[in-house]
């Protein structure tokens, strides 16, 4: 028996990065495996690769956010645990001076609001079994200054972590465990695409990494299987921190 055995997980933006390592790694654990994304092509993939399911939906569409979790009940049986992980880099300048309302409002839509409706259309089903687990990606940015002038993207993780824990106190008699995963830089396309317009900033990021490295997928993947499981049973309304040490620094 493995510790994710038959667990019905809906990942959102499975198609890359963390949600596809996380898929990955809750497929080798015994996971049954919805992967969610807005791109059909990588969302088909992940879904082929782990065996799962590929629900295509847009995070920030309400009616497709209750379709994610309706067909994955209907289709397992149960919904025993979401991790709200798709989510949208910074917009090219995102200092308070240059980020426009339109760039800001849409950072808050794929980042913030999309973490809301997964929440609130994920938790009706777990309160009707007792018992759920739910884990959604901020940022160590939610938890500290970075000095990058990412402020649509740094306040979007400062809700998603505060929602989480309100979620966590508020639902923990009913057996829902909620809880922010906070990951430091992680070797990613999202990483990538802003390291490429920019890549002194890589190396003036790596220098307040502790251990001297950005984060592989895999590495997040394993905290977000832990957070799952029941090794993680007096774990909720926590911000969880997989950032190399930067925080403690
Ligand atoms: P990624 O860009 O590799 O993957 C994101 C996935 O989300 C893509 O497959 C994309 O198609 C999907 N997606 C985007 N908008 C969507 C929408 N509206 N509906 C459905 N799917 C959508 O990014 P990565 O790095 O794996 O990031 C995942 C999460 O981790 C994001 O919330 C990001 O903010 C967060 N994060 C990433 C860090 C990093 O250094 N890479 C550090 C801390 C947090």
């Amino acid at each position: 028996m493995q510790r994710l055995q038959d667990r019905v997980t809906v990942i959102t933006g499975a198609g890359s990065g963390i949600g596809l390592a996380t898929a990955r790694r809750f497929a080798e654990e015994g996971a049954r495996v919805v992967c969610v994304d807005l791109d059909e092509e990588t969302g088909r993939a992940a879904a082929a690769e782990v065996g799962g399911l590929f629900v295509r939906a847009d995070v920030t569409d309400e009616d497709d956010v209750a379709r994610v979790f309706a067909t994955a009940f209907d289709t397992y049986g149960s919904v025993d645990v979401a991790f709200n992980n798709a989510g949208i880099s910074p917009p090219d300048d995102d200092s308070i001076l240059e980020t426009g309302i339109d760039a800001w409002r849409r950072v808050q839509e794929v980042n913030l609001t999309s973490v809301y409706l997964c929440c609130k259309h994920v938790i009706p089903y777990m309160r009707r079994q007792g018992k759920g687990s739910i884990v959604n990606t901020a940022s160590f940015v939610a938890v500290m200054g970075s000095a990058t002038s990412q402020i649509s993207y740094t306040a979007s993780k400062g809700g998603v972590l505060a929602m989480s824990r309100e979620l966590g106190v508020q639902f923990a008699r009913e057996g829902i465990r909620v809880n922010a995963l906070c990951p430091g830089p992680v070797n990613t396309p999202l990483l990538r695409e802003l390291f490429a317009k920019d890549p002194e900033r890589a190396q003036r990021r790596l220098v307040h990494v502790p251990l001297g490295r950005f984060a592989e997928a895999s590495e997040i993947a394993a905290a977000v299987a832990f957070l799952a499981s029941d090794d993680a049973s007096f774990i909720t309304g926590s911000e969880f921190l997989v950032d190399g040490g930067i925080s403690g620094a």
